[in-house]
């Protein structure tokens, strides 16, 4: 096998930030630059390479931030350019790199193009997005948003629609012209200037429509599937090497795709490792809900994935893209329920082992380990008893469609939904102390806390020696320590196993041999008998021969003698 080529970005770990839960610094409720730079000390102790910001433009906050009205201006709610600045230079001077979300599949129709381009058909800017006569009065086919309801939007003064494939105020560039090229390519440019450290590219994969607009595939609520015909689109691979051209080879930049309906064979091309695309991306299935099979309708389910599913996905993505292509690895992001409620257990008596566990058997696999803000502290899934508990427009417009309109799904059974997979539970205010709303703001916090604050945040984390906090620090170090974590290959074992989620990795004359019960249960395991090594890490202190306690977490380095 060849050896693999190094860079910086495939021996880091990543930390998101979702800004607006991180840290309030003026008692507004609502996280803030300001907030994050003082908490750079506290990242710096787990010992992170890298921060992921979500969204900190300019923007009416339609979905948080990824309705983008100016690229090159703060967001009012979290500062200025100064504050960034600061920011910048605090993070680089602990050497922490600086990663920026990139949106630019759709801006807001509060950006300057969109206010041109729908003044009139002969606007110069008319062509930045994607305009189209309707159909027999309705709009020009059947594709249902991502957030609901019809994805084009009438537009009464110029008598057309405008595609948005997520809400309506997210209309979607058109990347076939040119222009729209130039001015995000100059866009990413002036902010490589100021010394970020790389891009994680949101959507990325649906910036190329199929320019026949056809009908998608008719799903259970009446709408069409758009996905076959934005992800993975024509000329998708063809923009993003001209994207490269452009920008991304003149820096030394992390990057990674989000990769809505990305296949292992598509994941090769935006990966490749010839480095004429992106780093890595994000690909979806393992966290799918119940892996596509039993939702309720769409993304909404009452059911946890199994982990043989989960096992089953992720080692055939670290088998498939060995050697060709970069993988990332994560649980949790600000779309994804809490890791530990959805695929752990969150109960009081397993939710640390369970924790620990999980953050094993990811962090030990081959790609770029990603944490979300909060799972170092095992941060849980929080309840909503009523819709006017959620803040996301995904949870609202789902509800009024689904609840109000078409009543295929009771109050009830939606809420036990968002309790389990709404996307507001990873956007709970980072809990940091016991403290009145959790030492997150002295006001009133834009989304309500967790509840369960006072026993689980970072302060009590920090006093606890066993936390999980501790934990991840302690992985993050591992990494750093051991070339076989980062370049070694992987290999699946017990895969027929129903509890033992294993696998061992190889690199020169070194094993790396990992075991995780993905149970409440103590389960049967011989994998490390009779072996003699070194006990890397575990959630337990004590193990037994032939067994795994409950959610037992073990990683056990041998070698060969040559
Ligand atoms: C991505 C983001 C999500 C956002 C959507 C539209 O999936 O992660 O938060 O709502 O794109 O921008
Ligand atoms: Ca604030």
């Amino acid at each position: 096998m060849a050896e693999e080529q190094k860079a910086w970005w495939k021996e880091a770990v990543i930390y998101q930030i979702y800004p607006r839960s991180f840290q309030d610094s003026n008692g507004d409720g609502i996280g803030d630059l300001p907030g994050i730079t003082r908490r750079i000390p506290y990242l710096k102790k787990l010992g992170v390479d890298v921060i992921w910001l979500s969204p900190i433009y300019q923007s009416p906050n339609d979905d948080n931030g990824y309705d983008i009205s100016d690229y090159r201006a703060i967001m009012k709610d979290f500062g200025t350019m100064a504050d960034f600045d600061t920011l910048l230079k605090t993070a680089h001077e602990a050497g922490i790199k600086l990663v920026m979300d990139l949106v630019v599949n759709h801006t807001s129709d509060e950006h300057a193009w969109f206010i041109e381009s729908r003044k009139s058909r002969t606007n110069p800017y008319r062509d930045f997005y994607i305009w189209k006569d309707g159909r027999d009065g309705k709009e020009p086919n059947n594709w249902e948003s991502y957030f609901s309801g019809p994805a084009w939007q009438y537009d009464a003064a110029t008598d057309q629609y405008y595609l948005h494939c997520f809400s309506k105020k997210q209309p979607d560039l058109n990347w076939e012209n040119t222009k729209v090229r130039d001015a995000v390519f100059d866009m990413m440019t002036w902010w490589c200037e100021k010394g970020i450290d790389g891009f994680r590219m949101d959507v990325i994969s649906m910036i190329s429509k199929d320019q026949s607009f056809p009908d998608g595939p008719l799903k259970a609520d009446g709408y069409g599937d758009l996905s076959p015909h934005v992800c993975n689109g024509p000329r998708v691979h063809e923009y993003l090497q001209e994207m490269n051209d452009r920008v991304l080879s003149h820096y030394d930049l992390l990057t990674v795709g989000e990769a809505a309906g990305v296949t292992i064979d598509e994941a090769k091309k935006y990966a490749r490792s010839d480095g004429k695309e992106l780093g890595m991306v994000f690909q979806f299935e393992h966290v799918g809900p119940e892996n596509g099979k039993g939702s309720i309708i769409d993304k909404w389910t009452t059911g946890k994935p199994q982990m043989p599913d989960v096992r089953a996905i992720l080692n055939k993505w670290q088998l498939e893209l060995e050697g060709k292509a970069w993988n990332s690895l994560y649980l949790d992001n600000h779309d994804q329920p809490r890791c530990v409620s959805m695929f752990g257990n969150d109960s009081p008596e397993w939710r640390v082992l369970s924790a620990k566990m999980l953050a094993t058997c990811l962090h030990m696999q081959k790609g770029t380990p990603y944490i979300y803000q909060g799972e170092e502290l095992g941060m849980t899934n929080t309840t909503f008893h009523s819709l006017a508990d959620c803040q996301d427009l995904e949870e609202i417009n789902a509800w009024h469609q689904y609840v109000d309109e078409q009543k295929k799904v009771t109050p009830e059974t939606m809420l036990t939904c968002f309790n389990t997979v709404a996307r507001d539970n990873a956007r709970t205010p980072m809990q940091w102390d016991a403290s009145d709303n959790a030492g997150f703001t002295d006001g009133t916090p834009w989304l309500a806390v967790n509840p369960n604050y006072k026993t689980i945040n970072a302060e009590a984390a920090l006093k606890d020696p066993d936390s999980t906090f501790y934990y991840y620090q302690k992985l993050i170090r591992l990494r750093h320590a051991y070339p076989i974590i980062v370049y070694g290959t992987f290999e699946p074992l017990l895969e027929e196993d129903p509890c033992v989620y294993a696998f061992a990795r190889h690199l020169d004359n070194e094993t790396l041999r990992v075991a995780c019960n993905w149970t409440d249960k103590e389960v049967p395991c011989t994998l490390f008998e009779g072996l003699e090594g070194e006990t890397l890490i575990s959630n337990y202190e004590q193990h037994k021969a032939d067994c795994l306690q409950p959610y037992e977490a073990r990683v056990l380095l041998t070698r060969d003698a040559r």
